[in-house]
């Protein structure tokens, strides 16, 4: 028995040192932490159960089967996070660039099966040159049965791809599809390379201009979270963790917490001139527990704010259009953004409170060209199918196509409240006024006396929430004070919200 143990130690430290001292270093050097020193960060210490540590490359192309390639360039296995089991690979790009071949795609689409099996979320730790070149086919038949199973797994587990070197080729797909995509500094996600972007396009190109982590969050939208190392990607993953639940059919863990109280600073929190803006983190933070609020895509589409936080201890989705920037105004990408959160959370059974505050939708050529129709359509669609509990905050404008688009009433909002500064309206009073009274302001005799007049005429009438609250469209309208009370009397009255959706196979958003 001796022996064996001996002959099995040697194999796994053999194994476990990866591509070698020198590529260990270059990884440090580099500000990386090699693929096992990422595991033991992620999960919690002693709990991580590997796999297929013996698994060895078969392929015999271009050399590959006279080099050891240590567990084919990636660990796999189940660990816990928080006491919490999750199902992970991590990609070791000191073997081959951490490349994907045959047998490290067959290890990572074992482990997210069992995930799916287990009804566990899944983490990818990715830092990989793409596909194996040498294995041709064999890999690019792995991507696929790993981007297959991502969209199997799509809305059963939660998926987060925690990107730390580069992401190159095929390895950008599967985080694509996966729900959340944190990306270190030292990432890069892009298609085809800055070598064949030179020899096709004839630019040069750097790998961070290209795909880095700021292009990512920032323009693309691809990514959700952008960390300053690995140790701060990987603790994005873990707390993002805490607020979902290991799979469809659960509830997101809730925490103990005193019943909210009401407090009046949240009063003094919007500006009493309506055309003012201000920072709706601020709103966020005083609603949420703690001021605990997990902004998701901080740096995308900043004109609608969206993420995590917990009411009387029960996670909610919010989403808040922020007045900040560009008015807070609706357009291309705060659609997207906006859709994409909402039917994540519609997945994992949290429940969405909606911040209205919103002018409409930002007018122009670049955004008409662009598909603000097509763009726009996602949010109405993603509200209107959503069946988790819906309650909607309209804090201050509620225009037009903006009212309905923010969680109203018709798109099957559970309870609407709003505030007394509400303002509930087809379009701002400016606008409305030299639409219909157009004529009168013409040929009145003081043609801006008469404009200003119909203007506050149109202010008074609508510039509340009462009309709205006369029909039933919102529920209540509320003292600032009270709104944690009230969200959290709702989200406690919504609890057992249970709502079927009619018979199909699946709708058609617009994408
Ligand atoms: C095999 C690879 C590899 C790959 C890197 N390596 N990428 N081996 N297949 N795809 C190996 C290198 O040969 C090298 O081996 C080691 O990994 C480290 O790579 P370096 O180039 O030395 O590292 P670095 O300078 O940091 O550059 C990293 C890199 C670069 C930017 C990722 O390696 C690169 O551009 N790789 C190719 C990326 C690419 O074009 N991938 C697309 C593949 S096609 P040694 O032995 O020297 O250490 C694809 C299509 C799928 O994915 C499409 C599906 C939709």
């Amino acid at each position: 028995m001796d022996t064996e143990l001996r002959e099995l130690e040697q194999k796994r430290r053999e194994l476990g040192s990866g591509g070698g001292a020198d590529r260990i270093a270059k990884q440090h050097q580099q500000g990386k932490l090699t693929a096992w020193e990422r595991i033991q960060r992620l999960t919690d210490e002693g709990s991580f159960l590997e796999f297929d540590e013996f698994v060895r490359c078969r392929s015999g192309c271009f050399g590959l089967d006279h080099q050891v390639i240590p567990k084919d360039g990636v660990i796999t296995g189940v660990g816990t996070i928080g006491g919490r089991r999750v199902a992970l690979y991590s990609q070791d790009f000191t073997v081959l660039g951490g490349s994907l071949g045959e047998m490290h795609a067959h290890k990572i689409v074992k482990v997210m099966d069992l995930a799916m099996k287990l009804g566990i979320p899944f983490i990818g730790l990715n830092d990989s040159g793409g596909a194996r070149i040498q294995e041709g086919i064999d890999s690019l038949y792995g991507y696929g049965e790993i981007f297959y199973r991502n969209t199997r797994a799509s809305g059963v587990i939660p998926q987060i791809a925690v990107n730390l070197g580069p992401t190159a080729g095929g390895a950008v797909y599967s985080p694509a599809i996966m729900d959340f995509v944190i990306m270190s500094e030292q990432a890069t996600m892009y298609i085809t390379g800055p070598n064949v972007v030179k020899a096709v396009m004839g630019e040069e190109v750097s790998h961070a201009e290209l795909g880095g982590g700021a292009v990512h969050n920032q323009e693309s939208g691809v990514a959700h979270f952008l960390a300053d190392s690995d140790e701060t990607a990987i603790q994005t993953a873990r707390r993002l963790l805490s607020f979902l639940p290991d799979n469809y059919l659960q509830e997101p863990p809730r925490l103990e917490s005193i019943a909210p109280a009401s407090d009046p600073a949240l009063r003094a929190l919007l500006p009493t001139d309506h055309s003012k803006s201000y920072d709706v983190h601020a709103v966020i933070e005083q609603i949420v527990d703690g001021g605990d609020f997990m902004e998701v895509q901080s740096l995308f589409a900043r004109n609608i704010v969206v993420g995590f936080g917990r009411i009387a201890g029960r996670v909610v989705g919010l989403i808040a259009n922020q007045a900040r920037h560009l008015a807070g105004v609706l357009d291309i990408n705060s659609a997207d953004k906006a859709a994409r959160f909402v039917r994540f959370c519609d997945s994992f059974n949290i429940p969405l409170l909606t911040l209205t505050d919103c002018p409409g939708y930002l007018p122009g050529i670049q955004q008409e060209h662009g598909g603000v129709i097509r763009h726009g359509a996602k949010l109405l669609f993603a509200y209107s199918e959503a069946t988790v509990p819906k309650v909607t905050l309209i804090l201050r404008k509620a225009y037009g196509g903006a009212y309905i688009a923010m969680c109203s009433r018709p798109l099957g909002a559970d309870m609407v409240f709003a505030y007394p500064t509400a303002e509930i309206a087809v379009m701002g009073a400016e606008g409305a006024a030299e639409i219909i009274f157009k004529k009168e302001i013409a040929s009145a005799g003081d043609p801006d006396a008469a404009r200003l007049e119909k203007i506050r005429e149109y202010q008074e009438q609508f510039y509340n929430p009462y009309r709205a609250a006369e029909r039933g469209f919102v529920d209540a309208v509320i003292d600032p004070a009270d709104t944690r009370p009230t969200i959290a009397r709702a989200l406690e009255m919504l609890r057992s919200k249970s709502e079927n959706p009619p018979e199909k196979r699946h709708g058609n958003i617009p994408l």
